[in-house]
């Protein structure tokens, strides 16, 4: 071979091995869809936890670790969804959700809309699927949905050509939030296999609920679920979760303590007897609490309602509650959804 036999006049000479300057300068305006990631995650929409795999899980879970670290940086920039559009659109309120959706966009590079439903003509009366279709028309990547109505973010998905993520359809499925969770307990426990974890409240009203029991159920850990039996929807056993009916019961040797609030805004009639009555008992205080393993972590989804279902102490307290870690993990996690499903996305234009 010419290497070896010392003749080397087939190898290139050493100044052509060198990227010029004018290929350097245009990688740097490559779009990610040309130098496109390898996928990860086999599915074009993340419509909820149902359907996804361990390894599915893991895989988003893996990439958000390495998110975590970037947003730690104070250059928390990065490229892989640049060229991309992002519409954000929320036809419920929310804080966490669509914020760090936004921050997560912007930080992988996205151009990012957020659609204020209020003054979008939704208030003319157009439905649903034609603001979905007039969206799509605009060359959107990735549709971000959250919707009162359980199953509109699957409908909407089927009208539209680019990926779709529900932010939280009804009390159905929101996956982010038990994404973000689970990426919660896997850093602060090691694991989420082996554990047990107790999810209390409005588990009748609550899509936290619902993707939380089927993911930490997918991951291998044990879930019981507390609440008052007007606050449980019927067929929960079917879950394979563990029914309790009182907190300190419920709690015993438990490592996470999951708290729901009361979603007033989904009820008609009246589910408690009152609010303080509630707070009895089936309020997180440090007595209930103790009931849990010394270690136990308590953990909300937000928005909390302090004083209704969880005590004001509790909640801030540093070395029980990783509430605020829940926000921190929020934006990693979407920053993998939203990596994961634009690997997937067609590289050619699309007409
Ligand atoms: N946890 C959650 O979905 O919060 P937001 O309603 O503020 O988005």
């Amino acid at each position: 071979m010419a290497a070896e036999n010392g003749d080397n006049s087939l190898a290139a000479p050493l100044d052509t091995c060198r990227i010029p300057e004018s290929a350097l300068y245009n990688a740097a305006l490559m779009t990610s869809a040309e130098k496109q990631l390898p996928p990860i995650f086999p599915h074009r929409h993340l419509l909820g936890i149902e359907g996804l795999s361990a390894a599915d899980i893991t895989a988003l879970l893996d990439l958000a670790d390495t998110y975590v670290e970037q947003n730690r940086q104070v250059d928390k920039k990065g490229s892989v969804l640049r060229g991309r559009t992002q519409i954000n659109l929320f036809f419920e309120a929310s804080t966490r959700t669509q914020s760090s959706f936004e921050l997560a966009g912007k930080r992988l590079g996205a151009d990012v809309m957020n659609m204020s439903v209020g003054s979008s003509s939704v208030k003319k009366g157009e439905t649903l699927i034609d603001t979905a279709v007039t969206l799509n028309a605009m060359h959107p990547d990735l549709i971000i949905i959250r919707h009162a109505s359980s199953g509109a973010v699957e409908l909407l998905s089927q009208k539209v050509s680019c990926s779709v993520v529900n932010a939280g359809d009804g009390a159905h499925e929101h996956p982010t939030q038990a994404l973000l969770d689970a990426l919660t307990i896997r850093r602060r426990k090691g694991r989420i296999e082996g554990l047990t974890v107790a999810i209390c409240g409005d588990i009748l009203h609550s899509r936290v609920a619902r993707s939380n029991i089927l993911l930490l159920g997918a991951m291998g850990a044990r879930v019981r679920v507390i609440a008052p039996p007007t606050l449980l929807p019927r067929g929960i056993d079917r879950f394979g979760v563990e029914v309790f009916h009182d907190m300190r019961k419920g709690l015993e040797g438990c490592d996470i303590v999951m708290m729901l609030r009361l979603q007033l805004e989904r009820m008609s009639g009246s589910y408690v007897p009152s609010q303080r009555e509630y707070f009895h008992y089936f309020g997180l205080d440090y007595e209930k609490l103790g009931h849990a393993k010394p270690d136990a972590l308590v953990m909300h989804p937000g928005p909390m309602n302090r004083g209704v279902e969880i005590d004001s102490a509790v909640a801030d307290d540093i070395n029980r509650s990783v509430i605020r870690e829940q926000v921190e993990m929020g934006v990693a996690v979407r920053m993998a959804v939203l990596d994961a499903l634009a690997r997937n996305l067609p590289n050619e234009l699309r007409i």
